[in-house]
């Protein structure tokens, strides 16, 4: 893979610096919800600080405003808050959300020159967002001297190994509600697989017929449920025969010891997406038997995607996960094997 150079490399003395983060955060009543994505990107921003830059512009979109009353919604306010009151610093300045400009999405060059006015150099450090081709996080990066942000390079290298040369036996669990967005790593990555494993909504899909020209391992059992409800009816049903009309919510108790049992001699695992409908008590045991039997795993692990993340820190195993991905589509895209736009705009090291 292409390695783009590091902000390590940088003179910054002095000078005025713009960074583009993934700030894009979840609110609740107008506060931070989970600042992992603000935490992941402070040791870029202390770097430069350490380094003595002048200034350190901040700038980062948050959510997918549309219209005028969607600038009230996702205003960046109680980021800029949260992430003051992580690094007090006179030098850091957070710019308002950049998708408050049309220009942004658009990847248009004059928003992007209204971002690099004033400032001496550009890090990406924004890995959340590298695999959109907007001003902030790509066209900027033609007009000011470029770098990559510590911990792009560090989802860089951890992400990057699982495209290359693992340690076997390689694992990979997959499930979660966004089918599509799956099938390509799968496309790419599971042929190199000792093991698939797959549970949630995915594995209903592939009840009649795989895409894939690998074997899969299915659920053998689900909880079922009478009704799309946190507080429906529950029974375990073979996987593929629910009663009339039931569905299948989370992986049953012998999946999930099944899957804990693949999973624990890996050397290498990669898992992305939910085993059930884990936001609800009665279907979560699935997804966190995975979160254990992950961390259990001696071997390098790897978890990416908003839900399976959320999932791991609910089970409370994060900290005996290898790598955890603070991006999403931006991780997939990845390990399908696309290049993330955000990248390919920095200058190689
Ligand atoms: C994410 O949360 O996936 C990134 O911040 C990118 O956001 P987007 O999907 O709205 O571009
Ligand atoms: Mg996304």
């Amino acid at each position: 893979m292409r390695a783009p150079r590091s902000v390590r490399e940088a003179d910054v003395s002095g000078r005025v610096v713009l960074v583009r983060s993934d700030l894009n955060v979840p609110l609740e009543d107008g506060r931070v919800a989970d600042d992992a994505r603000i935490r992941a990107s402070l040791p870029t921003l202390e770097l430069l600080l350490e380094r003595g830059a002048a200034a350190v512009r901040v700038c980062s979109h948050l959510g997918r405003p549309r219209t005028e009353e969607d600038r009230a919604r996702f205003s960046i306010d109680p980021v800029r808050k949260h992430l003051a009151g992580l690094l007090p610093d006179e030098r850091i300045e957070v710019l308002e959300n950049t998708r408050f400009d049309p220009g942004e999405t658009a990847n248009d060059e004059a928003f992007a020159r209204r971002l690099a006015e004033g400032c001496d150099l550009y890090v990406n450090d924004a890995f959340g967002s590298a695999h959109r081709a907007h001003s902030s996080t790509e066209g900027v990066a033609r007009l000011l001297p470029a770098y990559a942000g510590l911990l792009l390079l560090a989802e860089l290298e951890h992400l990057g190994k699982l495209l290359g040369e693992v340690e076997r036996p390689f694992v990979i669990v997959s499930g979660g509600a966004k089918v599509a967005d799956k099938v390509g790593v799968l496309r790419n990555l599971g042929s190199r697989a000792d093991r698939v494993l797959i549970g949630g909504k995915m594995a209903e899909d592939l009840r009649a017929e795989s895409p894939f020209p690998f074997e899969v391992m299915l659920p053998s059992d689900v909880v079922a449920a009478a009704s799309f409800d946190a507080d429906a009816e529950t029974v375990v049903a073979p996987y593929g025969d629910p009663p009339e009309g039931w569905l299948g919510l989370d992986i049953g108790p012998q999946t999930r010891e099944a899957f804990a049992a693949a999973i624990a001699d890996a050397r290498t695992v990669f898992w992305n997406g939910p085993m059930g409908v884990f936001e609800w008590p009665r279907f979560a045991e699935g997804t966190f038997a995975v979160a254990r039997a992950v961390a259990d795993c001696d071997g390098f692990t790897v978890v990416g995607g908003g839900d399976s993340v959320r999932a791991v820190y609910e089970a409370g195993v994060a900290d005996r996960i290898s790598w955890i991905s603070t991006g999403g589509g931006a991780a997939l895209e990845l390990l399908e094997g696309k290049e993330l736009p955000g990248v390919a705009a920095i200058p190689e090291a």
